[in-house]
């Protein structure tokens, strides 16, 4: 459903991403591993229309979307998670959600409301409705980003490192959310993950990248523990 290829992308006269190539398949969750600084946040920001490639091609569900605006991809169906979550402090949860459902699927019928499912997936916060996203704790937020991100009913959702600096007891929530994500509403996602156990476990398919591109790629398993700790260990 989600085809890059060939892919440059730099910030003014630094290239960050270099010949990049990745697939998502409908339904599977694909990670993305990688040292900090290596160009996972860069590559999400290009699939979502934040930055601009210098070169090569990215295509969703068989359209060529590399020129494409932010808002139509999103209305195209892909959810964006950004790194540091980014909710909006001074908003309360229900207007952080509500901002989602702006950005929904063109054609199907807007949702006026907040699906119950979001707050299926995230009982907590369905209590704290009217409390203001700042007031929330760091895993709150991450549950409100994903939220957010669900509201608009997406196909493929970008995560970037949705398990940074988050207690541990909330990291099995979000663990949680993105296994149901997968396996009941049937979304891709392509996940930054720095953590190789959890990426092992949840990844049907996991890319390595370093020196400014993908170095390997593989089912679980089917990366050497040489590569992985050639590429990831600092
Ligand atoms: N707005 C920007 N302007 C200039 N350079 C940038 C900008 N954002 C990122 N960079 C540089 O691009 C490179 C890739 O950054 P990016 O944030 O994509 O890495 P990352 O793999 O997501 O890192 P991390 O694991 O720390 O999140 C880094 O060298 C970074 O310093
Ligand atoms: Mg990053």
């Amino acid at each position: 459903m989600l085809s890059i290829n060939n892919l440059e992308v730099g910030y003014g006269g630094a290239t960050v991403l270099r010949n990049v190539g990745i697939k998502v398949e409908t339904g599977q969750v694909v990670c993305i591993m990688g040292r900090n600084g290596v160009g996972k946040t860069t590559l999400l920001k290009t699939v979502m229309g934040l930055l601009r490639p210098t070169q090569g091609e990215i295509s969703f569900d068989g359209q060529n979307i590399t020129r494409a605006a932010p808002d139509r991809r999103a209305r195209a169906g892909i959810g964006f998670v950004p790194q540091g979550r980014e909710i909006f402090p001074h908003l309360t949860v229900q207007e952080n959600l509500e901002l989602g459902l702006e950005a929904a699927v063109k054609g199907k019928s807007k949702p006026t409301k907040v699906p119950d499912s979001i707050f299926e997936m995230f009982p907590a916060l369905k209590g704290m409705i009217a409390r203001r996203g700042g007031q929330l704790s760091g895993g709150q937020q991450q549950q409100l980003a994903i939220g957010r991100a669900l509201a608009t009913d997406p196909s493929l959702l970008l995560l970037d490192e949705p398990m940074e600096g988050i207690q541990p007891s909330v990291v099995q929530e979000i663990e949680h959310a993105i296994r149901t994500i997968k396996a009941e509403r049937k979304i891709a996602v392509l996940l930054v993950e720095q953590s190789l156990e959890f990426a092992t476990t949840i990844a049907d398919y996991t890319y390595i990248m370093d020196n400014h591109t993908v170095v390997a790629q593989g089912k679980p398993g089917e990366i050497s523990e040489e590569v992985l700790r050639h590429h990831l260990t600092v």
